[in-house]
């Protein structure tokens, strides 16, 4: 896709569906009982593939638009699927359904795309198997194969600050007689947990779900595309309604925030979750050193904020992220060519990238590798390059944000 750069980013958006808080909403409403309402579900392919798994184990899901039911009738109601169960691009989905199947007493398998079977889910299938459930992975990837049943419940130091990971040891724990437990080192984005102290959350099992009416709210990690783009191009301003801005997803506004940039938010409500809008203005920005602990709470906004970096002043650096390089793609490895490839400056490390701000960037052929974070932030920095830019495989915006590109139409103001 050709992208060509614009003077200015303007417009007032609502963004679709929070896509954590869809998977979750779905996942939840098919183990619960009773009607389960969701209303603005993600359009988003991932939570797409959530809803395609479920259907595939004998639960009811219908869907108009951003309108979805799920007509739950307990976890003992889902059915050994035909075949393998296709998770497309999504790890959330696979690997919070491995935490919901492993408790159940048929065989599954578990797969998805090229991209999604070179991802690691050990990471899952370690505490699932020590809760008695049996897991095999392929060499650490998917497919994985689950026999489920009998769980006992467990208290679980995770090793990676993961949400995907405490939410599939919950959903286990669930199923399991008794606490069971995840303590992880550093906080996750958290939207599941009913009992929390400190880093650990708690569900106490055998629990019986009901069904809930869901609004989800705006998709955080998507909204920081709009907020770059304006911040770095002049004459700018944009204003986000119904965006979700808990702590864990919202983190990004902070750094950008220290980096100088005007960026307001407002609450609107509170419960369950805080949601408000945001407004964003062109911006004199400067880098700055992530602080590692809060990665976990960013970890989806990072190619933002490297393109972000690239429009400041001085050195923007993030450390403590290996975790990019398992992402949907080597995301460090992505961020740093695609700016190269613009002009920019980076260092690439094992656990993180400094960007070197400031220079302009020229318009370029950058890589997405098919990945839709690195597709819609070289989208942002293409805007506010010279000349146009040419983005691989730009159509993998739409598993987490099918309407990126009008959006982006809508706001650039004419280059
Ligand atoms: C997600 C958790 C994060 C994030 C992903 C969505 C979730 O992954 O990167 O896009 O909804 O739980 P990890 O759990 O692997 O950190």
């Amino acid at each position: 896709m050709r992208i060509h750069p614009a003077r200015s980013f303007r417009g007032r958006f609502h963004l679709p569906g929070d896509k954590s808080i869809s998977h979750r909403a779905a996942i939840l409403g098919a183990m619960a009982e009773g009607e389960t309402r969701i209303h603005n579900f993600a359009s988003a392919a991932d939570c797409a593939s959530t809803l395609g798994c479920l259907r595939a184990l004998g639960v009811e899901v219908e869907r108009e638009g951003t309108e979805v039911r799920v007509r739950g009738h307990g976890l003992e109601a889902w059915r050994a699927p035909a075949g393998p169960l296709d998770a497309g691009n999504s790890g959330s989905t696979l690997r919070m359904l491995a935490g919901a199947l492993a408790g159940r007493p048929f065989p599954s398998v578990l797969t998805g795309d090229d991209s999604l079977r070179r991802r690691p889910v050990e990471r899952v299938a370690v505490p699932l198997r020590l809760m008695g459930a049996r897991v095999a992975s392929t060499g650490g990837n998917p497919p994985l194969t689950i026999e489920g049943g009998g769980l006992r419940p467990l208290a679980y130091d995770s090793p990676v600050a993961s949400a995907q990971v405490k939410t599939a040891v919950l959903l286990a724990g669930l199923q399991a007689e008794g606490l069971t437990t995840v303590r992880e080192p550093a906080p996750s984005r958290d939207h599941t947990a009913v009992e929390r102290a400190g880093l650990a959350v708690s569900v106490r099992g055998v629990a019986r779900l009901r069904a809930a009416e869901v609004t989800v709210p705006g998709d955080a990690s998507s909204a920081a595309f709009p907020v770059v783009a304006a911040l770095i191009l002049p004459g700018s301003e944009v204003r986000l309604d119904g965006v979700l801005l808990s702590p864990g997803r919202s983190a990004f506004l902070g750094v950008l925030k220290a980096m100088g940039a005007q960026v307001e938010t407002g609450l609107t409500s509170t419960d369950p979750e805080p949601v408000g809008w945001i407004a964003a203005r062109s911006s004199r920005l400067r880098g700055v050193t992530v602080d590692p602990a809060v990665v976990p709470a960013l970890i989806d906004e990072v190619p933002a904020l490297a393109v972000a970096a690239a429009f400041a002043e001085g050195t923007f650096t993030v450390s403590g992220a290996g975790e990019l390089r398992v992402k949907e793609s080597d995301r460090i490895a992505a961020l740093a060519e695609a700016l190269a490839r613009m002009g920019g400056s980076v260092e690439e490390r094992p656990d993180g990238l400094s960007v070197h701000g400031g220079r302009p960037l020229r318009g370029a052929a950058v890589r997405s590798r098919g990945d839709h974070r690195i597709a819609m932030a070289f989208a942002v920095a293409a805007l506010a390059a010279e000349g146009p830019t040419d983005i691989e495989e730009a159509e993998c915006a739409s598993v987490s944000f099918p309407e990126f590109y009008e959006l982006l139409a809508r706001g650039a103001g004419g280059g």
